[in-house]
């Protein structure tokens, strides 16, 4: 196998040839299914046909239908390449394929009884040879057959065109998607579901069949995703005016899949993790979570595929737009708060390590070996937080008039990042040059800022100051665009507004807005009566990691008075943070005030929403903390610091707790968002409780544990019993087993929190899983929640000895052959290997050697480790 070389954002060239419609005829078979493609091709530019194909077995090419001669193509194992061809002809391509040797889940292959697709990024060139690049955008039809008794759903994009019955027990469908779209939109599907079915009218007028397909006996799971799915439709069209633009619209559910879920026109597929819930064995968040990716891959519609990128560099263009689209979906039907501090623990937990890593990228990329190493936390995550910038900028009306402009220039086509901002610019009149760094720039930049009050001359001064630290192959940084929204709080805690200047308009949100330019920066504000407290980077305005002079007095304050929640959030994580830091430099126990504990409980028993005292009450971890150790990360001090600081809460809050306890009903048959709040808060308090007085609540714990009835209450009490080693821990796990043996999406969650357990038997305990009769490599579900959680667990993981690292190197080498993509998302703990101290850096370091050494090393293991090891 050839090496897989390095691609340049600068080197985009438009494809010589375009195809205008494709006819697929797809005979399905477990080990050999024909493949026949039926294309049209246009001549746009000069230079010879170069079709994407991997794995094919070519059988035979036709050019307006005569047999090419072998002399006329040469076939690479990446490419068919064709000279001497008309400017516009017919060409027809027999290829084979065996789904069922495909583990690696791109292509077609078979998951459980049924056979699937999954063709973003680069995917269906595992299918047939094709100009397999989102800018080459056709009409399909196509044509499936199979068995009919063992696969009686024949499906894929757009209106069924006909369908009927073949010799041999064999049937067909025929489907016709009108609307052109590159290859990585493409869907089959062929199985035995259940099939749940609804329809919706559009705004427009369009009566659309909505359908969910799922493995038999499933079908009561699937409701809530349906009720989701319409809820999203209204939605965009309520708040981004865009409705649905065909008369069907199919989600399958499937338990072997990569990711989350794929947006295919007409025909998304999803993780079946993302569809089935019911009270049972859906947890609460499983539900927000079902509901933001039916959410995303609804918007997708509009951000992805009637607007798709031009090149896969711009990834961005339709995951951080849709991201941001489904957060504000999220925020609108529930609560806005909650959704926005998941979104900042996700930035502050993942993104900010991706970016102070080796595989540290922009937005938009400029160099990419394999593009499934590039659907990161920084293209989504970090690309949502850039759409939100804009949003705070322009304004809800700036953004929606950037957004109709979007959609009026470039509906139909295949665009770059640089079209959608200027979109934004134009339909605003407002300059983005300079906030264009953002797509451009790797790393997180830090901003700082300094007070200084006069008294005597009432004078209130602020100097700003921002940097970003250098990332690989981006020595020189330039100052960004940061919008900083802030609040002002007099000493009893009132909002008062600085006397406006220029610099510092009022915001839609109610808060101030102080956007930086320059590197350094000042702000005076003149009859200040009094030194204010102010709240800076509210609502996390911008991606950025601040230095505030705030002091823990004044961070109580704001934990009490802030208008915004999110700040009192914040307020709440900066004492804990400082708690901790003072803990860690100094190697000791952790400790807060007898002030700080006053706050805390008062905050416990304000009247806050109950999902939000619940975020107050979860403190930041260990991996978060870390974040502030870029080498010679002191591990047992940190551990010592997390531990202690619990400790230390749980003791000094626990009659605080068990009142709360007491009076939070846990109302295990209501889903509305108030009864899942009291549940998040009421889990807050029994963790508290039961570290406080472990012999105490163990029976209590094991009684929810074991009670089925409601998710979030088993495998609240589940976690509490293994974190804590509580008594009654095997037990639990041994009956938890036992009652959901058979229900895989609940035996992750099993898998799962002993994975996640802190304590110092879970290297041991996760090696034993992996000989589990139900744990299997080849569903990366199972793969994730064991080992994935485990190598985030950095405690566990970096123990002493090195068996996590040794645990983690084995997994990814058998995945290596098995699912390349799995494999690499397992490497993510590796790359930061120069954090740690000497021995283990050399540990780790030796693992990434030895992976480099493997035969058909996969090229998403090659360009990570390659950047690994870079000096
Ligand atoms: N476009 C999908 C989404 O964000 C992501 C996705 C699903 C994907 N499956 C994939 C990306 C496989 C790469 C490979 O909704
Ligand atoms: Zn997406």
């Amino acid at each position: 196998m050839s090496k897989k070389l390095a691609k340049f954002r600068s080197d985009y060239r438009a494809p010589a040839f375009s195809i205008t419609t494709v006819h697929l005829d797809i005979d399905l078979d477990e080990r050999a299914t024909q493949v026949r493609s039926q294309l049209h091709l246009e001549r746009k530019n000069s230079g010879p046909l170069e079709l994407d194909g991997e794995q094919l077995k070519l059988t035979s090419i036709k050019i307006d239908g005569k047999v090419l001669p072998p002399q006329n193509y040469e076939v690479t194992d990446k490419q068919l390449i064709v000279h001497e061809l008309p400017d516009s002809f017919e060409m027809e391509l027999v290829t084979e394929i065996d789904p069922s040797s495909n583990s690696a889940l791109e292509g077609l292959y078979k998951s459980g009884g049924a056979f699937c697709t999954q063709c973003e990024a680069e995917g269906f060139r595992r299918i047939t040879y094709y100009l397999d690049r989102p800018d080459v955008l056709a009409v399909f039809t196509t044509k499936i057959s199979a068995d009919r008794e063992l696969y009686p759903y024949l499906l894929s994009n757009g209106n069924l065109e006909s369908s009927g019955e073949l010799d041999g027990g064999r049937h067909y469908a025929t489907w016709h998607d009108p609307h052109p779209k590159p290859a990585y939109l493409f869907a089959l599907v062929a199985g035995n579901f259940d099939r749940l079915e609804d329809h919706y009218q559009t705004s427009e007028g369009r009566d659309v069949r909505l359908e969910i397909f799922v493995d038999k006996g499933n079908l009561s799971r699937a409701e809530y995703a349906m009720a989701a799915l319409k809820r999203s439709m209204q939605w965009d069209e309520e708040r981004f005016d865009l409705a649905y633009d065909l008369d069907r619209y199919m989600i399958v559910a499937v338990d072997f899949f990569n990711m989350g879920a794929m947006e295919n026109k007409g025909l998304n597929i999803f993780n079946s993790k993302y569809v089935l819930a019911d009270q049972m064995t859906a947890t609460d968040w499983d539900f927000v979570h079902v509901e933001s990716v039916i959410g995303h891959e609804y918007f997708h519609n509009w951000t992805g595929n009637r607007i798709t990128c031009r090149d896969w560099f711009q990834l961005s263009l339709k995951e951080g737009l849709t991201v941001f689209r489904d957060q504000e979906f999220s925020s609108d039907l529930g609560s806005r708060a909650v959704h926005r501090i998941d979104a900042v623990r996700v930035i502050r937990s993942f993104q900010f390590n991706e970016d102070a890593s080796p595989m540290a990228h922009p937005i938009r990329p400029d160099k990419v070996v394999e593009m499934n190493n590039f659907y990161t936390v920084t293209v989504y995550n970090k690309g949502a937080e850039v759409i939100r910038m804009l949003h705070t900028l322009l304004g809800e009306q700036g953004f929606q008039r950037g957004m109709r402009l979007y959609r009026e220039r470039h509906d139909g086509q295949a665009v770059t990042c640089e079209d959608f901002v200027a979109a934004m610019e134009a339909a605003n009149d407002f300059d983005l040059t300079q906030f264009r760094r953002w797509y451009s720039q790797a790393g997180t930049p830090e901003v700082r800022i300094a007070q200084h009050y006069d008294a005597q001359q009432q004078q209130l001064t602020l100097n700003f100051q921002q940097l970003t630290p250098a990332t690989p192959g981006q020595e020189e940084k330039f100052p960004l665009v940061i919008p900083l929204l802030f609040s002002a709080y007099d000493e009893k805690g009132s909002r008062i507004q600085l006397t406006a200047k220029d610099e510092v308009v009022k915001h839609e949100s109610g808060s101030q807005l102080y956007t930086l330019t320059e590197t350094t920066s000042s702000l005076t504000f003149s009859n200040v009566e009094q030194e204010p407290i102010i709240a800076w980077l509210e609502n996390f305005s911008a991606p950025v990691k601040l230095q505030t002079p705030l002091t823990t007095v004044d961070l109580e304050l704001l934990l009490g008075h802030a208008e915004q929640e999110v700040t009192r959030w914040e307020a709440a994580q900066q004492v804990y943070l400082k708690a901790l830091q003072e803990a860690v430099d100094t190697n000791q126990a952790a400790q807060l005030s007898e002030s700080q504990y006053t706050a805390l409980k008062k905050a416990l028993h304000a009247p806050l929403d109950d999902a939000l005292k619940a975020l107050i009450f979860t403190l930041p971890s260990a991996e978060e903390l870390l974040e502030y150790y870029t080498e010679d990360a002191p591990l047992d001090a940190i551990e010592l610091a997390v531990t202690s600081l619990a400790k230390t809460v749980a003791d000094e809050l626990s009659d605080d707790f068990a009142e709360c306890f007491a009076k939070l009903d846990s109302q295990p048959d209501d889903l509305s968002g108030k009864a899942m709040a009291a549940r998040a808060l009421r889990q807050r308090c029994l963790y508290f409780l039961a570290l406080a007085q472990p012999q105490q609540y163990s029976d209590e714990v094991a009684e929810q544990a074991c009670q089925q009835g409601n998710m979030t209450l088993q495998q609240g009490a589940l976690e509490i019993a293994v974190q804590h080693q509580l008594p009654c821990v095997e037990q639990v796990l041994a009956t938890f087993a036992e009652q959901w043996q058979d229900t895989p999406l609940v035996m992750d969650k099993w898998f799962a929190a002993q994975a996640n357990a802190l304590h110092d038997t879970t290297v041991e305990r996760v090696t034993q899983l992996i000989e589990h009769p139900k744990f299997s490599l080849r569903n990366p579900n199972r793969v994730y929640a064991l080992l994935a959680n485990f190598s985030r667990n950095s405690l566990r993981f970096h123990q002493q000895d090195g068996a996590g690292y040794k645990l983690l190197q084995s997994i990814i080498t058998q995945l290596n052959t098995l699912n390349p993509q799995v494999a690499s998302r397992l490497i993510t703990p590796f790359m930061q290997w120069r954090r740690f101290d000497t021995r283990r850096q050399q540990m780790m370091k030796e693992c990434l050697l030895q992976l480099q050494q493997l035969p058909d090393l996969a090229p998403d293991l090659d360009e990570k480790i390659a950047n690994a090891l870079q000096q």
